[in-house]
């Protein structure tokens, strides 16, 4: 190991115990660098809730002088905070969604507005370690946690994306109003803040007939839950149920990008980029319209698809991720989901996630700087040739939060 790398600490923002946390310190200790220092969302969240101190950025500056969070003070200088998703924990979800069932799908609103300013007072704690230096943006990372200025941050690079409605949809009446302006027959309906396909529907109008195609279950009392089953809407009363309860936390609303199938499934692909760079790939196809794996969707053949789109159409598929992944330079890794047209030639990315990196045991692609490491690995294997958020590249410069 140089004396270098000795120097190089990290620290993460996440939930003690989450995977994603685990095998990020996996790899740094893989590494022979020193035990990451945990700090946990719930401990950040806490502090901006407490007496007194409302979600907002006047809060965050108290925060960061008075309600210290265990862990920053035990920060070396010079430390890497790296931040990492919340996670599936029930507390900290409490926190930023407010106390309720942790399934419905509501409360996307108040959960971003909570996360924004929880990210804002890790950036403050941060700035007070010396030279202390963040791996990730919260300005970025609040812009992908917005479909709709991720879209238009996207679109405005000239990176390939679905069409989109501009202004806000605030009913079922509006969307039908909206799509028929545009003679557009099939729509996908994001919730703005949504994550894991929560509350997303894929919906399209023959003549005088609907379908909704969503993992949202209107249960009695017109709750909206989520379900690892997605079902099928076929009452306009009830999908202007599910999209009412859905537009006051805002909505995206795309056309339906008729995606190519493998074996026929529709499929799409995960790709994520390390330091600029797509460096892995999985394939994601779908039950449904929807591939998000945790509903039904599986892992397909990754040289099956390659095979079929040819050299030309794969690098048009990877030279699109980088180019969504450089807007956002200042993160570390994003997960970039990328879909391929019907006719293997179109592309458009659906979305960029912040913390679309939690892809166990996959290995870089052949070719790139971290082939065969695992995602993890190949973020800290960046980071030790000298990525940092300012260069948004190789070049190794000096931190300033
Ligand atoms: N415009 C679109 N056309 C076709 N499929 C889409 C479109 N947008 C998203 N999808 C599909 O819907 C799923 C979820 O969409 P995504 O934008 O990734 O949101 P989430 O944050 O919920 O994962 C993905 O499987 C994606 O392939
Ligand atoms: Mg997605």
């Amino acid at each position: 190991m140089s004396d270098e790398q000795g120097d190089v600490r990290f620290a993460v923002v996440g939930t003690p115990g989450d995977r994603r946390v685990t095998m990020f310190r996996d790899a740094v200790l893989r590494r022979g660098l020193p035990e990451p220092v945990v700090i946990s969302w719930s401990d950040v969240l806490a502090g901006l809730l407490a007496p007194g101190h409302a979600v907002g950025e006047a809060s965050v500056e108290a925060g960061a002088q008075g309600l210290g969070v265990r862990g920053f003070e035990a920060l070396a200088p010079g430390t890497l905070v790296r931040i990492d998703s919340p996670g599936e924990d029930a507390r900290t979800d409490a926190l930023l969604r407010g106390p309720g069932d942790p399934s419905r799908v509501t409360g996307g609103a108040r959960w971003y507005r909570t996360f924004v300013a929880g990210l804002s007072r890790v950036r403050a704690l941060t700035a007070t370690v010396p030279s202390a230096c963040l791996l990730g943006d919260p300005g970025e990372i609040a812009v992908m946690f917005d479909k709709r200025l991720s879209h238009r941050r996207l679109r405005a690079a000239e990176v390939p994306v679905p069409d989109a409605l501009a202004g806000p949809v605030t009913s079922y009446d509006e969307l039908r109003e909206e799509m028929a302006r545009r003679r557009w027959t099939r729509v996908f309906v994001k919730p703005a803040h949504g994550s894991s396909a929560s509350g997303v529907i894929a919906f399209q109008v023959h003549g005088a007939r609907v379908k909704a195609v969503t993992s949202a279950d209107l249960g009695p009392g017109q709750a909206l839950h989520n379900s690892l089953r997605v079902r099928t809407y076929e009452s306009e009363d009830d999908v202007a149920t599910i999209v009412g309860a859905l537009a006051p936390e805002g909505l995206h609303v795309e056309r339906w990008f008729p995606k190519a199938s493998l074996s026929g499934r529709a499929f799409d692909l995960r790709v994520v980029c390390v330091a600029g760079t797509p460096t892995h790939v999985v394939v994601r196809l779908g039950r449904g319209p929807m591939t998000n794996l945790h509903l039904g969707g599986a892992r397909g053949d990754l040289d099956g698809v390659r095979a079929r789109l040819g050299p030309v159409a794969w690098e048009r598929v990877l030279d699109a991720c980088a180019r969504a992944a450089a807007c956002f330079p200042r993160s570390l890794a994003v997960g970039v989901d990328v879909m391929v047209g019907a006719d293997l030639r179109s592309v458009a990315i659906a979305e960029v996630n912040a913390f679309g990196d939690l892809l166990p045991g996959l290995p870089g692609l052949t070719g790139t700087p971290v082939a065969g490491l695992d995602t993890y690995a190949a973020q800290v294997a960046a980071v030790l040739d000298g990525w940092r958020p300012e260069a948004g590249g190789a070049q190794e410069t000096a931190c300033v939060t």
